[in-house]
């Protein structure tokens, strides 16, 4: 097991292994159908925004395909938005009114959606957003959809935030008590400074204590602005950026997780067409693996309750390479560092079968040179049909002759033609 700069408080280990989880990004913005941010970037008011209360009604809602959508996948845990920046929730809170059982609806949707998860075997996580774009006591700042609305600001200016504090508490303790064990909690987001908010505002340490109390093995982001404090997170979250190496804090490595959309909006966007392709996304699961991190990636469910057929292609696709390649993501990290990866390849690891897999993002023509596995190697295949890969050892002059290449080289003979797979992989047992 891999040297971390800290060891995390929470249960880890089966995240660490898990690799590949969902994002679920569901609320009444799914109606406007225009980005999960559509109250803050139109300025709308609570009474122009609440057309989409009144009108929730998610008909063909059933989280059992959610769940199977998500394993077929191969997704290993799935985390949820609870509430988002909008203040909507989704279960049958005490604690507010601007809840999904008071919409045409009339039921908790929450609750289905964890047990359907559970039964299909994926672990839980709860999203919860420290922003309330609703809640009558959350203070406007710079992100608040009334920030440049000057008469909205005086006649709010009472606003207490130790109050909306306590209320996120006791959200936060209806969502860890009464949903039984729930594996991870996603925190988002600290803006401090001017007109932001941090650590003070939503008094995460006291949260954070209330949180490990609550569910002792729960894994927590580090979203509380409590980056300083030990125990004050579990993993980082770089989002929506492909990281260059392993994050890492006094040059050790942290547990870490990429959360990534299918396209430019984590909420439901009719009309956004930068859509990631099934390659692009399998090659990021893949590269995200190969640093050693997980990837949480994203679906903005419709307002009927289903997943549109660009997410369904998509999470078919990858679930079609995850048939035959899960092998080299789950349980899988970063390679030993006396491995190099050859060009256009990410290699990732499993130490306890002591595998090493060789990702090949273009195909090369006929030979894979892969340098320090001279002596090393047992047996070579292709993991998506397990046949059989020969390789062989040079001489010094004979890798001369192949340009750069040094002593300790093997070169993997392939097959010409690319097997027929999204990004193949080459499945090296070690001695
Ligand atoms: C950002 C956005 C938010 C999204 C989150 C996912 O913080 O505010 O809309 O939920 O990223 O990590």
């Amino acid at each position: 097991m891999v040297e971390l700069y800290r060891e995390p408080q929470g249960d880890w280990k089966w995240w660490y292994e898990a690799r590949f989880g969902m994002f679920i990004h569901w609320g009444l913005y799914a109606l406007a159908a225009r980005h999960e941010w559509v109250k803050n970037r139109e300025r709308m008011t609570d009474e122009e925004y609440q057309k989409y209360f009144d009108h929730f009604y998610p008909d063909l809602y059933d989280p059992r395909a959610w769940a199977r959508a998500a394993k077929e996948a191969g997704m290993k845990y799935f985390v949820i938005t609870t509430k988002h920046h909008e203040g909507f929730c989704l279960w049958d809170s005490k604690y507010t009114d601007y809840k999904v059982t008071n919409t045409p609806y009339g039921k908790d949707v929450l609750r289905p959606m964890v047990e359907a998860f559970r039964e299909e075997g994926l672990r839980v996580g709860f999203y919860y957003s420290l922003l309330d774009w609703h809640h009558p006591e959350f203070p406007v700042d710079r992100h608040h959809p009334m920030r440049d609305n000057p008469e909205f600001r005086e006649k709010n200016k009472q606003r207490d935030v130790r109050k909306y504090a306590e209320y996120v508490r006791n959200q936060v303790r209806e969502l860890l008590t009464e949903f039984g064990q729930i594996d991870l909690i996603f925190y988002d987001f600290s803006y401090p400074g001017e007109d932001g908010k941090g650590r003070d505002d939503w008094q995460s340490e006291e949260l954070l204590k209330l949180t490990r109390e609550l569910q002792p093995n729960i894994l927590i982001n580090d979203r509380l602005d409590l980056l300083d404090v030990p125990g004050g997170w579990d993993y980082r979250t770089p989002e929506q950026i492909v990281v260059q190496e392993w994050p890492k804090i006094d040059g050790k490595p942290v547990l870490w997780e990429t959360c990534q959309t299918f396209s430019g909006s984590w909420g439901y966007y009719r009309d956004e067409e930068t859509w990631k392709s099934v390659e692009q996304l399998v090659q990021m699961l893949i590269d995200t693996v190969s640093k050693g991190g997980n990837l949480l990636l994203n679906v903005g469910p419709t307002a009927r309750g289903t997943f549109d057929d660009r997410a369904m292609e998509r999470l078919q696709g990858i679930g079609e390479w995850m048939k035959y390649h899960s092998r080299s993501i789950y349980g899988c990290t970063q390679a030993p560092k006396e491995f190099t990866a050859p060009q256009d390849c990410r290699l990732t690891y499993n130490p306890e079968t002591k595998r090493l897999y060789v990702h090949v993002f273009a195909w090369p023509f006929r030979y894979l040179p892969i340098s320090g596995l001279a002596g090393r190697i047992e047996y070579a295949q292709l993991l998506n049909d397990a046949s059989e890969i020969h390789f062989f050892e040079g001489t010094a002059e004979y890798l001369a002759h192949w340009g750069g290449l040094s002593q300790g080289t093997v070169i993997l003979e392939l097959p010409v033609k690319k097997p027929n797979v999204t990004v193949p992989v080459i499945e090296l047992y070690l001695k």
